[in-house]
């Protein structure tokens, strides 16, 4: 149950001086809740001139989060007043990044990940106003002490209003080969842009590397992207990867975000028993 955006300082006990892992926007630490244990503080980082729209930025992630109750989705705490600035509280995520996890666990069962994903995937794109989660990759997925997937990080995330008035314009683009290539256009991130990403991840899930990895730089590789080329199949070498997956890939990752399947239809695929 989600416990909403509020004030919680008086139950974090301490947070730890040094930060744990530092996000793009963010240093995220290591705290203590006084009933709930261990948490994560996510304490944006600012300059005088920034700290107001960046504090507002996680305030809205917190609020956004707030909403959202799914056993796949990290949970929202509410926030915290540390070091001069309003942080997201959020439960410890004990097996940290997927991206970790994928490296540290050889036997993880990828397909049961994707699928968690995918199923937290549904229920935001299947609410009243369906939500866009912007930045979908292996690093923003975290794994539980169950080892299941918790997808994080709505600091990108968007409601679709019905007439696209209320949503925010976008300032900044996620990782550069999980972007969809109409987000290069200008076009506005859309519940098929999570499923571009979707695509990669499976692809990443599986290979541990990111996407189109013959390319040497990101840059290269959304060059080689904007080409319409994609990742090909020899970049996944782990015998359980199934053919029907790399199917399911390149229908997310079509150039057309019309012809990508929509996260309903994929998630059975994900979870069918293999013929
Ligand atoms: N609840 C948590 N439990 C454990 N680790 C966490 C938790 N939340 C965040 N982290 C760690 O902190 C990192 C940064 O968090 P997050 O992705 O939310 O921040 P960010 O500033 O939005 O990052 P970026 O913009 O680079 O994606 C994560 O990749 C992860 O390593
Ligand atoms: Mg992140």
């Amino acid at each position: 149950m989600s416990l909403g955006c509020h004030n919680v300082s008086l139950e974090i006990a301490r947070v730890a001086a040094i930060s744990y892992a530092a996000g793009g926007y963010s240093d995220v630490h290591e705290g203590v809740h006084r009933k709930l244990g261990k948490v994560a503080v996510k304490r944006p980082r600012f300059t005088s001139e920034t700290k107001v729209a960046k504090e507002e930025r996680l305030m809205k992630e917190c609020s956004l989060l707030a909403k959202l109750d799914h056993d796949n989705i990290l949970r929202c705490i509410g926030y915290c007043v540390y070091n001069d600035a309003r942080c997201l509280v959020t439960p410890w995520a004990e097996n940290g990044t997927m991206s970790r996890y994928l490296r540290t666990e050889a036997a993880a069962d990828r397909r049961r990940l994707l699928a968690d994903i995918a199923s937290a995937l549904v229920y935001l794109h299947t609410r009243p106003l369906p939500i866009v989660h912007g930045d979908l990759h292996v690093d923003n997925v975290l794994i539980n002490v169950d080892g299941r997937a918790l997808l994080s990080d709505f600091g990108l995330s968007r409601e679709l209003h019905p007439e696209g008035a209320a949503s925010a314009t976008r300032t900044s683009l996620g990782r550069l080969v999980y972007t969809a290539p109409e987000l290069h256009d200008g076009y506005k991130p859309s519940l098929a842009s999570d499923v571009f990403a979707f695509g990669m991840l499976i692809v990443e899930t599986y290979s541990g590397r990111r996407p189109l990895a013959r390319a040497a730089t990101d840059v290269k590789a959304l060059i080689v992207l904007s080409q319409s080329q994609r990742p090909s199949r020899d970049e996944i070498t782990r015998g359980d990867f199934l053919r029907h997956l790399w199917e399911l890939a390149q229908e997310c990752w079509a150039h057309d975000p019309a012809l990508r399947p929509n996260m309903i239809d994929v998630l059975p695929r994900l979870t069918r028993i293999p013929e």
